[in-house]
């Protein structure tokens, strides 16, 4: 259990003196304290000057990590090790972004040979497609490429090409569909092409109950449209570990990209899963995001505890979770091409680290895996930012900004840059009934009505924040920044001692979704859910009648 780590207890002590810590006299009394505070790698700037945190407690996280054994079990995890104990798995997506020519072995065999086959084959095939050669089974080219995946199959390449397309204008354009609900489906179809659309089923184990019906509703649509079923050999390929299945719905193997079950499905963008990205934006670009996540993984493997990125944002985030009691954490990218980015870093962290039990199946005995929420910047501050600045709980917050324009406006960027800057000196510095009522009298208010709105217009301040700056959104920023979250994500797991790795907490209720199904559809298997359920399965029957 983590609590009873020595650095643990150090921790707790430490924290209670640190209670009332104010980061603005901390600023105030350390002229270095920005310097000393931030660090850079390539193209990350990361500044955590704004949490409440001395030297003092830098170093306790620094001794919980070194007790808590990460370096091990950072070692375990890039020489193959199976630390995904509960399903007997490896742990090696950084082995996809790995071009430094080692071998990585599982159970004694090098795996980077496949892992370059398949790579090679995404590159032939996404040429292919982008030039023209490939071709729909009416002879026409492929304009709209459509990914069914949900989950880890849906939301990295999702969010990634999102981030990325504007690079590309005249690449195919790429859609996501992961949703059962048929809305989601054919509001997409809508308005395609059925012979100029290609469809990538992409699912790990190829038995996902919504990706197989979408995929199922997809073919059905196509098939419709061009008259013929030899028509899905030419526009459907799969992305799968599961080829039996993939044969058995009617792909090919030869138009399937494997990967392998050491690929954790929130962790597999970096896989032929991303197949979507190299083909909207092309296999360069999609080579300079596995390049840009490398370098990070390099840092993270060798940089010592104090000077690595991961490292510190894991242990900050320990520390705000654990010490603080901050139970949430806000990740607020100022671009709008990262709009998918919160909602990727919410499958990444809380399926990852919401367990409450550690890996020899003791109760954690402390609170793990932060809920993480987020929205792009600057559309936040205009809907909670409301609740940041003058709620009553601290939210950490992880601003994610990028000094060039990505667009075409240079004078919207800076402006972005100054709300970006701004919200996080907001949330520091806050506004005091004296200032505030300052302001209002300066506003014309007499001195009943200055007095009457000052406290409603206090900002408490002293709420931490951590701002992350890349040079630019290329794809080589953009993979080093995702690795940056995978590897935290990783430090965090570890000094908890849960396994980061496997997901059963989403098992039950897909179980139990094919227990309803057959009430749905007529067979009535009454008792066999709860009166509630069973209530509510009723009403849904009384309003569908008559229909
Ligand atoms: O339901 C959770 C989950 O298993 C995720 O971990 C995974 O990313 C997603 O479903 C999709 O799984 P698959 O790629 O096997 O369809």
């Amino acid at each position: 259990m983590p609590t009873n780590l020595d650095a643990w207890r150090t921790l707790t002590r430490h924290a209670e003196g640190l209670r009332e810590v104010d980061v603005r006299d901390l600023l105030a009394e350390d002229p270095e304290r920005f310097i000393h505070f931030s660090l850079s790698m390539g193209p990350v700037f990361l500044d955590y000057s704004k949490h409440p945190v001395t030297r003092e407690t830098m170093g306790h996280l620094f001794q919980l990590a070194r007790e808590a054994g990460v370096v091990e079990r950072m070692g375990a995890m890039f020489s193959g090790e199976r630390i995904n104990t509960t399903e007997g798995r490896s742990v090696l997506h950084v082995a996809l972004r790995d071009f430094s020519g080692r071998s990585v072995y599982v159970d004694g065999e090098d795996v980077m040979p496949d892992v370059r086959a398949v790579y090679e084959r995404m590159r032939d095939f996404c040429h292919r497609v982008r030039s023209g050669e490939w071709t729909g089974h009416t002879g026409q080219r492929v304009t709209d490429v459509i990914n069914i995946g949900i989950g880890g199959s849906d939301l990295g390449p999702r969010m990634v090409t999102r981030a990325l397309e504007h690079l590309d204008p005249e690449g195919p354009r790429a859609h996501f569909v992961a949703n059962v609900d048929p809305l989601d489906l054919e509001s997409t179809l809508r308005r395609l092409d059925p012979e100029r659309t290609l469809f990538i089923v992409s699912s790990k184990s190829f038995t996902t109950q919504e990706t197989m019906t979408n995929a199922r509703a997809a073919r059905q649509w196509l098939v419709g449209h061009l008259g013929d079923d030899s028509a899905v050999a030419r526009h459907f390929v799969a992305v799968s570990t599961n080829t039996e299945r993939v044969r058995e719905f009617g792909i090919d193997p030869e138009n399937m990209f494997r990967f392998w079950d050491w690929v954790g499905g929130r962790f597999s963008l970096w896989s032929a899963i991303g197949l979507s990205i190299a083909l909207a934006v092309g296999p360069d670009r999609f080579e300079e995001l596995l390049c840009g996540a490398h370098l990070m993984d390099e840092h993270f493997r060798t940089a010592p505890l104090e000077k690595n990125l991961p490292v510190i944002m894991g242990l900050l985030g320990i520390w705000q979770l654990n010490f603080r009691g901050a139970e949430t954490q806000a990740i607020l990218p100022y671009s709008q091409a990262l709009e998918w980015l919160p909602a990727y870093l919410q499958q990444a962290e809380m399926e990852s680290n919401g367990k409450g039990v550690t890996l020899e199946g003791e109760v954690a005995g402390c609170h793990t895996g932060p809920v993480v929420w987020g929205a792009a910047g600057t559309n936040g501050q205009h809907a909670f930012f409301q609740l940041l600045h003058q709620g009553t709980r601290q939210v950490p917050c992880d601003f994610i900004g990028f000094a060039l324009s990505s667009g075409i406006g240079p004078e919207q960027h800076t402006m972005l840059l100054a709300n970006f800057f701004a919200q996080t000196e907001a949330l520091l510095q806050g506004r005091s009934r004296e200032e505030a009522k300052r302001e209002l009298l300066e506003q014309g208010s007499d001195e009943a009505e200055a007095e009457r709105l000052a406290p409603h217009k206090v900002q408490p301040g002293n709420r931490p924040s951590s701002t992350i700056l890349l040079r630019e959104l290329s794809p080589y920023c953009l993979g080093a920044l995702i690795a940056l979250y995978e590897h935290k994500i990783f430090i965090q797991g570890s000094v908890w001692k849960i396994n980061s790795f496997d997901q059963w907490g989403v098992e039950l209720g897909k179980k139990l979704a094919k227990r309803v199904l057959p009430d749905l559809e007529g067979d009535r298997t009454e008792g066999a859910h709860d009166p509630s359920t069973l209530g509510l399965i009723e009403v849904w029957r009384s309003m569908c009648e008559g229909l």
